[in-house]
């Protein structure tokens, strides 16, 4: 059944021995043997993601041995190589910057080394995109291991998520209910074991995702980094791959426009994180499928939330996979008939048939359809005069915030406010405290400049604090909005991913201090009250002026980035990279 492996062109090739000669000679320098590279047996990638730099990641580099097992059990020789590092709390100005270099490098890899399939080794926000991005793009039997979420922590008897936790300690800190050396003390206690984020921030969502695509085994997504279920996981990842590559099983076979529909459903249940928004309008790009923004609120926006974790809820990411992961919050949408069940997985079968017997075990972690946490959870795409388009997780808007800005009994869900401008986070910790500011009740917190070129990458900070003098009064979240994305962490109903962003000269740039918007959720609309003719002016004056400003680029990168990044609407990819679609197929191999 098997055709001509491509690492023969490598390793077994008569026609230029020279070559062949020479493309074995020093993978045998480390004790493979001619033997075993002769074989015909398929060469396996192990991708590897982890090391001392990506934390979040670094279990993979044991549970690799695993995998190589499993590989080796099935037939296949191993070959591990590391892929550019990202982690998502340590990389300066910000890991976003480092998605579209990973994926770069990784297509490279794939594409140019005697690969036959690869294990893709997920984990921390962006190496998930990564990863799914460079398979799709080379379309190389791939299957993703996740590295699993940290185990639960836990503070005075209470849990504690990651990335959560900052944005609670940072209001307590204005507040003056906690120091220094006390945020970062109540901060470490959410970090307790190896792994990802144990909240439903980005690493959980994009991770639930994969699975839901198909890309991951059916219950493996949710399982915590420590668990025993993640090294068997990884040994069983690892020799499904071996027989992936003889079914010739490869990305274009499951990354359809029906597998990423399951995914915009399965986000909305689970409570997924914005920038998932991003990284699956990205991966549909380099998997040649047709996936619009409209298609989140159309596909996602009507599906209530099930899945009870924080930031949206109350529990983590050990509760998750105890209560039934993935395959359980799959099998509640199936019922309701929302999930497209013909769409293929890496195990070689229908998501119907891998999730027909799943059910929930914790009910209250995992709710069912008819008892969810929230109604119509999923993303508002939104639109108006200000921009073409941004992006609102409906999941996170707290009673509270309900009860001051969406419950006027004459216009539900409509609020006006005036706005304060930031031009990058700069100017957001510079200025927010400043009482010169007016900042009330009424403001509308506006970020600039946190675009994918205006700060490369885009930048989590659309999710801005109220001045410490209005926390101290009650009022705990200001409405946001803005040209950049937020932490998935994060529990701030903002308005994110204005595009074109200001620094493409959309009309955000145009903004000033002073002025009025409307925001309305019934017809996710957001109006900007001023007249055609002084935006026309506005505009006229900024072009004059040389246009909207922003920091130089700092690394090569940057400025490589900035020059061919697309806006947040359609996944900031590099534009170049996005017509390569299947290149081992249509270009042959190397
Ligand atoms: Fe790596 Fe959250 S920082 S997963
Ligand atoms: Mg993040």
């Amino acid at each position: 059944m098997s055709k001509r492996l491509r690492s023969r062109q490598w390793f077994d090739n008569p026609e230029n021995p020279d070559m062949t000669a020479l493309y074995l000679e020093r993978y045998l320098n480390y004790g493979l043997t001619l033997e075993e590279l002769r074989s015909g047996k398929p060469i396996i990638g192990i991708a590897q993601t982890g090391s001392d730099l990506a934390p979040c990641n670094r279990h993979h580099i044991t549970l690799a041995q695993r995998v190589r097992e499993g590989i080796r059990e099935a037939g296949g020789i191993a070959l591990e190589f590391p892929v550019h590092p990202i982690q998502e709390t340590g990389k300066r100005p910000t890991a976003g910057l480092d998605r579209n270099l990973a994926y770069m490098g990784l297509v490279e890899l794939l594409y140019g080394y005697p690969l036959d399939g690869v294990v893709l080794t997920i984990g921390c926000d962006k190496t998930t995109p990564a990863c799914l991005m460079a398979a799709a793009t080379v379309d190389i039997p791939a299957i993703a291991l996740s590295v699993g979420p940290m185990l639960n922590g836990w503070h005075e008897g209470k849990r504690v998520g990651s990335g959560s936790i900052i944005w609670q300690a940072r209001q307590m800190m204005a507040a003056g209910e906690l120091d220094y050396e006390g945020f970062i003390e109540l901060v470490a206690t959410s970090a307790p074991s190896v792994g990802y984020c144990n909240t439903m921030g980005t690493a959980t969502t994009m991770n639930s995702l994969t699975e839901a695509l198909g890309m991951s085994l059916p219950g493996s997504a949710a399982i915590p980094a420590p668990y025993r279920e993640r090294p068997q996981m990884a040994y069983v990842t690892g020799k499904r791959i071996v027989e992936m590559v003889h079914e010739d099983l490869k990305p274009s076979g499951i990354l359809t426009r029906d597998a990423f529909l399951n995914a915009i459903a399965v986000n909305s249940a689970i409570g997924g994180s914005t920038n998932a928004v991003v990284h699956l309008m990205a991966l549909a790009r380099h998997s040649g499928v047709e996936l619009e923004l409209s298609d989140w609120q159309k596909h996602g926006h009507d599906i209530p939330l099930l899945v009870n974790l924080q930031p949206a809820g109350t529990y983590l990411g050990e509760d998750f996979h105890q209560a039934g992961g993935v395959p359980a919050v799959v099998r509640q949408l199936m019922d309701q008939g929302l999930i497209r069940e013909q769409a293929l997985t890496v195990n070689g079968q229908m998501i119907g048939e891998n999730c027909k017997d799943a059910r929930i075990i914790l009910p209250d972690v995992i709710r069912t359809f008819d008892a969810p946490l929230m109604e119509k959870a999923g993303f508002l795409v939104l639109t108006g005069n200000l921009f073409d388009s941004a992006v609102m997780k409906t999941s996170v808007i707290s009673p509270e915030f309900r009860q001051r800005y969406l419950s006027d009994p004459q216009a539900p869900n409509v609020f006006e406010g005036v706005v304060t401008v930031f031009d990058g986070p700069e100017d957001y910790h510079h200025r927010i405290d400043d009482p010169a500011e007016n900042i009330t009740e009424n403001s509308i917190l506006v970020m600039r400049g946190s675009g994918p070129i205006g700060h490369p990458g885009a930048a989590e900070v659309v999710n801005m604090r109220p001045p410490a003098y209005l926390i101290k009064q009650g009022v705990t979240a200001l409405p946001c909005m803005g040209d950049g994305r937020q932490s998935g962490t994060s529990g701030s109903a903002s308005i994110l991913h204005a595009s074109p962003e200001a620094a493409a000269m959309g009309n955000i740039a145009l903004l000033e201090n002073g002025d009025r918007l409307r925001v309305d959720l019934n017809t996710a609309r957001v109006d900007w009250l001023v007249s055609e003719d002084d935006i026309a002016k506005r505009r006229k004056m900024l072009e004059e002026a040389g246009g909207y400003a922003y920091p130089a680029s700092q690394t090569p990168w940057q400025e490589i980035q900035r020059s061919m990044t697309g806006q947040l609407d359609t996944g900031a990819t590099l534009e170049p990279a996005v017509k390569y679609h299947r290149i081992i197929d249509t270009l042959g191999n190397p």
